[in-house]
């Protein structure tokens, strides 16, 4: 139907007849001449429709509307002096048109396509009306190129796509399970996978050595920016290995996306224990891309003749004092402005937050009066202060502490924007622990399936695993571990998480089974392909890169799911809809 993409038509075309097809995307009338800008999925062009020249033609350019289907053929032409648009591909030339079709009609927009600011859920509603414009469709251009780079690589490395099933058994992520009822086996219900681990596990028992894939999961979790209930990873797991080679293989993954994308990133990525993570950024995910990193003060706070600091810096052990520095803090923020980072802090269970402004004669504030003058020298020294810094310093437990410090070195960044743009720091943390106490109940960092480096420690929380995630400017990309290939270590690993053996073999049966004919060591990773293309296309919602995402509220507002089901349907799948207590 046409010869040429609206965005192909350049100056190189000048005097040539064309036919381009596409959507009204606006429509100008300048008093007789009718200017339409057409746009298809790589961009806009403009045709000009002259009634002196083509009375027909311009006939139907005045009953074309906004989202009207055309397909135009005409002669390319240079515009005129100071017509031309630089912000388009296409803005030295137009098309006068000789022939107009109207291919189809459109009802007018429930929202205005040009508009960034339109309410989220009038565009999910018509989201396939949102995929029109240029933004998205560049979204998703990007989205393909990341899948085949990342397909092409892992071909290359000899890695072998495999699909493993989506009618499943439920696998721990840590999330609850969508689940299916069985019509075949009424009362049973299959689970919707949270990720493919069991199975790739599986397939390296097989002997297949290098599995990937491109795999759909789904969580029933609760939704943020970077989380859906749908999502993709690419999936990998390989055979013989140890962390070394799994990290190498990742990184390559990661480096080819970026050079086929035309970006440049280091070849080789930095790495940070999570107990430095924890420490220095109070976070297992921090953001490299600025410094603000935490100085330990408890011993020199220790010698205070404040008590509440002496007290706590007695539990070395259990509680953290940190200083955080910020460089020409003191010059920049206001009295309400130190205000309201207290405010902040206290959200995160801090008692308060503690300052030190650095002075042409020293270290001023109201806490100064607790410190000898050797101590204030000391902290200056330790933290590197200099004179127009502020310094922020938290004390108590150490979760605590290290939590709300964390949070407050990215409000410090975001608050003094100094947080590059275009810029991306890639850090591996390892070395996490095996399992965490929440709630006074012990869970697998990580999983279950993760080898533990030495189970033979007095307390169970320091108990080591070969872990590791891949942290993109602050976000968790990707993580994962060497396996559990013993059977022994597996029934162990349960035991210590307070599954008993019956229950384990009810759940994970099938895996014991199979570590116990031959099991290969073996080890992977999986990334959000998701979060990958949000951090390369820049954008703040995890829902503009998938192409018919769910609300925060896990609904689809374009076909309604979830949806209620025919009394007939729930019969054959042997359920029944219990009432609302209300309506009993
Ligand atoms: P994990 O649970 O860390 O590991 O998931 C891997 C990566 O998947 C992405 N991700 C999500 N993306 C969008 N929405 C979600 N709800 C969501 N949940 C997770 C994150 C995350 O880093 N089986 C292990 C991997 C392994 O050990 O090989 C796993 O699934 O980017």
């Amino acid at each position: 139907m046409r010869t040429h993409y609206c965005t192909d038509v350049t100056e190189k075309n000048i005097d040539e007849t064309v036919t381009v097809a596409g959507w009204v995307n606006s429509r100008r009338d300048h008093g007789g001449l009718i200017f339409i800008d057409l746009r298809d999925k790589g961009g806009l062009v403009q045709l000009v429709c002259d009634p002196a020249d083509n009375k027909e033609a311009w006939k139907v350019a005045d009953s074309a509307r906004d989202e009207f289907v055309l397909i135009a053929t005409g002669k390319v032409r240079a515009r005129g002096e100071g017509l031309e648009n630089p912000k388009l591909i296409t803005g030295k030339i137009e098309i006068v048109v000789d022939e107009l079709v109207i291919e189809n009609r459109s009802k007018p927009m429930p929202f205005d396509l040009n508009d960034d600011k339109v309410n989220e859920e009038i565009k999910l509603r018509n989201r396939f009306l949102e995929l029109r414009t240029t933004k998205s469709y560049d979204i998703f251009k990007l989205r393909s190129k990341v899948t085949n780079s990342i397909r092409n690589t892992l071909d290359e490395l000899d890695f072998l796509d495999v699909e493993t099933p989506i009618l499943t058994k439920s696998t721990p992520e840590g999330a609850r399970d969508y689940l299916v009822p069985s019509r075949v086996h009424g009362g049973e219900f299959y689970a919707l996978p949270q990720s493919p681990q069991l199975f790739k596990q599986l397939l390296m028992v097989s002997g297949f050595d290098k599995y990937f894939q491109i795999a759909k999961c789904f969580r029933d979790e609760d939704l943020r920016a970077d989380r859906q209930p749908e999502f993709t990873q690419i999936d990998v797991e390989m055979s013989f290995c140890d962390q070394e080679d799994v990290l190498k293989v990742a990184e390559t993954v990661i480096q080819n996306v970026f050079k086929d994308i035309g970006k440049e990133i280091p070849t080789n990525f930095p790495r940070m224990t999570y107990s430095d993570a924890m420490e220095f950024y109070g976070s297992d995910k921090p953001d490299m891309r600025y410094d603000l990193k935490m100085v330990d003060v408890i011993d020199i706070f220790g010698r205070s003749t404040n008590e509440i600091f002496s007290g706590i810096a007695k539990d070395k052990k259990a509680n953290r004092i940190k200083a955080l520095r910020v460089p020409n803090g003191d010059n920049v923020f206001s009295k309400r402005q130190m205000k309201g980072f207290e405010d902040y802090v206290r959200k995160f269970g801090a008692k308060g937050l503690g300052y030190f402004q650095m002075k042409e004669d020293g270290l001023k504030g109201p806490l100064t009066k607790f410190f000898t003058e050797e101590d204030l020298k000391e902290i200056i020294e330790v933290t590197g202060l200099e004179v127009g810094d502020a310094i922020f310093f938290g004390a108590g437990d150490k979760k605590t502490v290290c939590d709300y410090m964390g949070r407050f070195r990215i409000y410090l960044a975001e608050t003094m924007e100094i947080i590059p743009k275009d810029s991306f720091e890639f850090l591996w943390v390892v070395d996490f622990p095996m399992f965490e106490v929440e709630e006074g109940k012990i869970k697998a960092l990580h999983h279950p399936f993760t080898m533990p480096k030495d189970l033979n420690k007095e307390n169970t929380e320091d108990i080591e695993s070969i872990a590791y995630d891949i942290v993109l400017n602050g976000t968790e990309l990707g993580g994962g571990s060497i396996r559990i290939h013993k059977e022994d270590i597996q029934s162990e690993i349960f035991r210590l998480l307070g599954i008993s053996e019956e229950e384990a073999q009810e759940k994970f049966g099938f895996l014991l089974d199979a570590l116990q004919f031959g099991a290969p060591p073996h080890g992977g990773f999986a990334m959000g392909l998701d979060r990958m293309i949000m951090l390369l296309a820049g954008t703040d919602s995890i829902r503009e890169v998938i192409a018919f995402p769910k609300t925060q509220k896990a609904q689809c507002l374009l076909t309604k799911a979830p949806s209620v089901v025919d009394e007939e349907q729930l019969k054959e799948l042997s359920l029944r809809i219990r009432k609302q207590q209300a309506d009993v």
